[in-house]
């Protein structure tokens, strides 16, 4: 279904250490764990993850050290079937984040960078070759890196997905042009200054990260409430398919793959989000980040649903 579309991201790579607890703690207070465990992640490595997963050959460009996590995750990604032949091994340490788990799938999580900050964005344009499709990158590297890789697969032609995870302030106006920006309701209240929790304020919030990226569609993804297209006429909302929630990390990252994917097949935004709000609901359903992405049987069988 997708295996013609050439894509890569741009991107992190941690090692996630999840903790489970009945209740997260409070400033002050210490609480029991009932369990912990590591899984792969980064939203750059698992955005390239949940492309593979759904049949498109991918190549992943970031940064990791050459220590027992890099190795660890590289061989993940290679399993994947993932071209890494654009992760540079030569970080200080390989990034690592902290994800702390309620009773109810919901997620804190704390981000060392590490390698991730360290990616030169003359190196990662570098690999941004004129084959490619589809571009997917996020904002957890550094600016610098996501401006010059948005900007050269602009020119490019590439169609250029940008992810605004983690939530953060960020000059949209140097990357005009984009075709999708996406980010979640955090990541929204940090680049517009409003939350959106209602129709006036998804729809205030997507005219300004319009006017402020000039990109072609604002996808807000919305949680347990599903997503918002905003084509610059027209405001669409699609809620979320039910889901029995296990634990929501990573649940944007498979958003974004399968949305991307299928607007390059469809070309249509609205059965692009479809696909997302399904893939969504798919890895909300299962525990861990890159482990938790879809296959396109997953997703076929879950329209059977
Ligand atoms: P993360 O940062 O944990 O990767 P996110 O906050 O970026 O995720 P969300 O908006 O929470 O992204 O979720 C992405 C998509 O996953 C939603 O747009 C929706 O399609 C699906 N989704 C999330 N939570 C649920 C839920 N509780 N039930 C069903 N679908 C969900
Ligand atoms: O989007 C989920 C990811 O965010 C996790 O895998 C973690 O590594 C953090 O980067």
């Amino acid at each position: 279904m997708y295996s013609k579309y050439h894509a890569a991201v741009v991107g992190s790579i941690n090692m996630d250490l999840i903790l489970k607890m009945k209740k997260v703690p409070d400033a002050g207070e210490n609480v029991l764990g009932t369990s912990y465990g590591y899984a792969n992640g980064g939203k750059g490595a698992n955005q390239a993850v949940g492309l593979a997963r759904l049949g498109a050959p991918t190549k992943l460009i970031g940064k990791v050290a050459d220590d027992e996590n890099g190795r660890k995750l590289l061989e993940n990604l290679r399993k994947n079937n993932i071209d890494i032949s654009g992760v540079s091994t030569k970080g200080t340490q390989t990034g690592l984040a902290a994800i702390i788990l309620d009773n109810d799938g919901y997620n804190r999580i704390v981000v060392y960078e590490g390698a991730n900050a360290e990616i030169d964005p003359d190196e990662a344009s570098a690999h941004i070759t004129d084959d490619l499709d589809l571009l997917l990158l996020q904002f957890e590297t550094s600016e610098d890196v996501v401006i010059k890789c948005v900007n050269t697969a602009i020119k490019k032609g590439i169609t250029t997905v940008v992810d605004c995870g983690p939530a953060k302030q960020f000059e949209l106006e140097k990357m005009q042009g984009a075709t999708i920006i996406t980010p979640n309701e955090s990541e929204t209240k940090a680049l517009t200054g409003i939350f959106p929790d209602t129709e006036e304020t998804i729809l205030d919030a997507s005219k300004i990260l319009m006017a402020r990226s000039k990109a072609k569609y604002i996808i807000l993804k919305l949680g347990s409430r599903g997503c918002s297209v905003w084509d610059g006429e027209n405001l669409t909302l699609m809620p979320a398919y039910k889901s029995n929630v296990v634990d929501t990390t990573a649940a944007g990252d498979c958003f974004t793959a399968a949305m991307a994917l299928e607007f390059l097949r469809s070309g249509d935004i609205i059965s692009a989000c479809d696909m997302g709000n399904k893939a969504g609901s798919i890895s909300v359903s299962r525990m861990g980040a890159d482990a938790s992405m879809p296959t396109v049987s997953d997703i076929l069988n879950f329209n059977k649903n």
